[in-house]
């Protein structure tokens, strides 16, 4: 009762605006938390379409076991979440136990999200409730039998989920803490960068040391100083999340999205706080492969094309031009196990972030219809191997698969 008044008097608000919130100042703050929530969490990265009405269902992702849509999640009572009670809200985000007890699938971040206090997402659900109700009806399971069986959760689950609120390190300051609840919480930042295991569970001894996903890769973020981002300084990687690119590295694909949407909206204390735990993860060993030899068939051919295609913009040495051309010398990006995302930005380009702190955006062109799969191999495997660069040879047939 309580709460259907409360998500009565919810809906009259976002219906009158500021002179409803003028007279429910305690509703009026929890909205506005509720809010920030929604930034940190960033529900629309999946839940909204390109182009579409908020949280009114997204694009399908293509997870290793067939097709899952994120559904509307407006409070439309017919298509979206209108009738659904706050304690139902709050088991789907941190049990993945939705509406009429149905077992989510995780590729909605529930065992990140596990980790929220009751009060954050209690004000996110008050927030959701005054968006606008959009009907449009989603079909969220595409999955083949028998990944679309839901009961199979509750094996998933068994194996791979332990729920529950993030637990404070006591040894640690207020600062790192907060940032770990945001990286694994709120901000489910390994629900990227974190690999997975066979039945697509995060492994956590690993935690945000690099995963492939949809054709891009996230690549390692803990202290690493080979390929984490060890050597950047707090105020670097503050700069990175905030506008999208620092003096070492500009984000693209799904990074751009992050970005834009959530990390650039975040506030300085929250992104110091990220940078502070990033910096203390521990990130495997630091030792370099050894590194492609110059004089190998594929780097001299390599060398050629880099010269011909990429060296006006990314220079002769690898240097770049600082928050213009980012530089491939000693980038962690380039040195990653796998090249996908070196891969996507030389076939389709790539435009960097547009952010309120950087308005304006370098943009990579696309070569990849000037570059046969062999000539994009090596020109790849030249930069993951010069200027003190070393990582591992690119094949044309993880080109080819890339098209
Ligand atoms: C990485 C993508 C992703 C993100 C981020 C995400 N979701 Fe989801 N969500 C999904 C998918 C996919 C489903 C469908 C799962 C299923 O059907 O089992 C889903 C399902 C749901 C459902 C169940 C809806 C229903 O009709 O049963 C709710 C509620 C929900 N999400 C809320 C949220 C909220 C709130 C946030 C932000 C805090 C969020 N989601 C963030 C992907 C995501
Ligand atoms: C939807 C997937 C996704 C999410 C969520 C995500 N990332 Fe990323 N991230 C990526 C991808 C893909 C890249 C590589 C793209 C690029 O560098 O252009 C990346 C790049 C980065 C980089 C740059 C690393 C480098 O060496 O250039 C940092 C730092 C980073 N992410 C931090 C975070 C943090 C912190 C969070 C959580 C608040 C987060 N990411 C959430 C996908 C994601
Ligand atoms: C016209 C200028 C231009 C040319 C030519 C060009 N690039 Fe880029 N490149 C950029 C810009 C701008 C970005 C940043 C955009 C982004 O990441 O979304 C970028 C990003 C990259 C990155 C990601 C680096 C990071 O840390 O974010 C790699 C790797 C890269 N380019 C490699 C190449 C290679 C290899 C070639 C040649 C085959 C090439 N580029 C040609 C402008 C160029």
């Amino acid at each position: 009762m309580k709460t259907l008044l409360l998500s009565l008097t919810l809906s009259a608000l976002s219906l009158s605006g500021s002179l409803a919130l003028a007279q429910a100042p305690d509703q009026a703050d929890e909205i506005i938390r509720g809010r920030y929530q929604a930034v940190l969490t960033d529900c629309a990265a999946c839940h909204t379409a390109p182009g579409g009405k908020p949280l009114s269902g997204g694009l399908p992702l293509h997870t290793p076991f067939g097709d899952l849509v994120p559904p509307n999640i407006t409070p439309d009572k017919e298509t979206g979440i209108g009738d659904w009670t706050k304690e139902e809200f709050r088991s789907a985000l941190k049990q993945g136990v939705g509406h009429g007890g149905k077992r989510l699938y995780p590729a909605m971040p529930y065992p990140a999200y596990t980790k929220m206090s009751d009060m954050d997402v209690d004000n996110l659900w008050s927030y959701i409730r005054t968006v606008e109700p959009v009907h449009n009806a989603v079909e969220a399971n595409q999955l083949p039998f028998p990944f679309n069986i839901r009961t199979a959760m509750l094996g998933w689950n068994m194996l791979n989920f332990t729920p529950g609120d993030f637990k404070p390190d006591p040894g640690k300051s207020e600062q790192w803490n907060r940032g770990a609840y945001i990286v694994q919480g709120a901000g489910h930042c390994g629900t990227c960068h974190t690999p997975k295991n066979l039945t697509g569970a995060d492994k956590d001894g690993v935690a945000l040391q690099g995963a492939s996903l949809q054709g891009w890769y996230a690549p390692n973020i803990t202290s690493n100083n080979h390929i984490g981002i060890g050597a950047w300084s707090d105020d670097e990687i503050v700069q990175y999340l905030k506008t999208g690119q620092n003096s070492h590295s500009i984000a693209s694909g799904p990074m751009r999205e992050a970005v834009q949407e959530s990390t650039s909206m975040m506030t300085d204390g929250d992104l110091k706080a990220i940078a502070v735990y990033l910096k203390s993860v521990d990130g495997g060993p630091d030792d370099k492969p050894k590194a492609v030899a110059a004089d190998d068939a594929h780097m001299k051919a390599g060398a050629l094309i880099y010269h011909d295609t990429c060296s006006a913009c990314h220079g002769l040495e690898g240097k770049g031009a600082s928050q213009l051309f980012p530089a491939l010398a000693g980038s962690p990006l380039v040195q990653q196990p796998s090249a996908e995302t070196l891969t996507h930005l030389v076939l389709y380009g790539s435009q960097g972030a547009t952010t309120p702190a950087a308005r304006t955006t370098p943009a990579m062109p696309s070569l990849g219809w000037r570059l046969n799969d062999q000539q994009v191999a090596n020109v790849l495997t030249y930069i993951r191997n010069s200027w003190g660069n070393a990582a591992a040879a690119v094949a044309p047939a993880d080109v080819k698969d890339k098209r």
